[in-house]
């Protein structure tokens, strides 16, 4: 049961969220393998670049919510697989892409923030509904995302929890390009193999250029995961989540 499955494709790696039953939904197990994957990546010189991938209709459901409520009982703030995976895509030495089909939740839509180019279907849909789950911005995007789309599309969509749909992803800057659900996965490979075909090195070094140092990113991602385990073992988050698993009992 592998739920991230790590493909190579000559020179590109492909990360793919594999667990459509539960739409994807990301589990500790799962962050560690994505760690494993994003640091092997960048040590492997064969690697010129890493892609996110979903499955048919649904990148992911973000954090699995069952895994929030064990990893906060056991007094453990937001675990340390999360954390992990967030340092590995903030310091990621690869280009990232992503190809996003359907639903992209919290830290599937914050994800897309690191990436360097993303191509997104009209079903995709960005929804971090962080503060209606009693929660708090994640993986960075408190800094990257207004950074990116200025403060008030950055508070819509992560404060007032108002979902992007494709277009809207557009405008805001956090997508490069809208193509059909059939051509997504062809697409976003053709674009990673002719990255991953120009000079090696020049391809990094214009990149690191763009990127700057991740020192603040990563102090960004250490305080709002201070803020997200004190909010994790709050009322507010505590009642969302036990209000979710119910649903699926009805
Ligand atoms: N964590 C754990 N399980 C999840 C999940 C998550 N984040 N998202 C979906 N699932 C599970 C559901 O519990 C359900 O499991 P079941 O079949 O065993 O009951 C299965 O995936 C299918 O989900 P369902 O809710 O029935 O599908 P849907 O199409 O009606 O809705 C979503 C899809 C993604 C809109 C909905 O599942 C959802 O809101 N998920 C939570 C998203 C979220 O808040 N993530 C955390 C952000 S910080």
């Amino acid at each position: 049961m592998a739920e991230t499955r790590v493909e190579r494709d000559g020179a590109v790696q492909i990360l793919r969220f594999d667990r459509p039953e539960k739409k994807n939904a990301i589990t500790s197990a799962m962050y560690d393998a994505l760690a494993d994957a994003l640091e092997e990546a960048s040590r492997d010189e064969a690697v010129g670049v890493c892609v996110f991938l979903g499955s048919p209709g649904i990148f992911t459901a973000g954090n699995d919510i069952a895994d929030f409520i064990r990893v906060t009982s056991e007094g453990r703030g937001v675990g340390d697989a999360v954390l992990r995976f967030l340092r590995a895509l903030a310091t990621s030495d690869r280009p990232l892409l992503a190809g996003v089909d359907g639903l992209a939740v919290g830290v599937g839509a914050t994800t897309i923030m690191h990436c360097d180019y993303v191509l997104a279907t009209p079903r995709a849909v960005f929804h971090t509904p962080f503060t209606d789950l009693g929660l708090v911005p994640e993986a960075g995007s408190s800094l990257l995302a207004p950074t990116v789309m200025g403060h008030a599309r950055a508070f819509e969509l992560l404060v007032m929890g108002r979902q992007f749909d494709a277009q809207a992803a557009l405008l805001a800057g956090l997508v490069n390009a809208i193509v059909a659900p059939a051509e997504i996965e062809a697409a976003i490979l053709a674009a990673a193999r002719a990255l991953a075909a120009k000079p090696r090195e020049a391809v990094l070094a214009a990149r690191r250029l763009l990127k700057g140092d991740s020192v603040k990113i990563l102090a960004r991602i250490e305080k709002e995961a201070e803020v997200f385990a004190e909010r994790l073992a709050s009322r507010e988050a505590q009642a969302a989540f036990a209000a979710f698993m119910e649903k699926g009992k009805s």
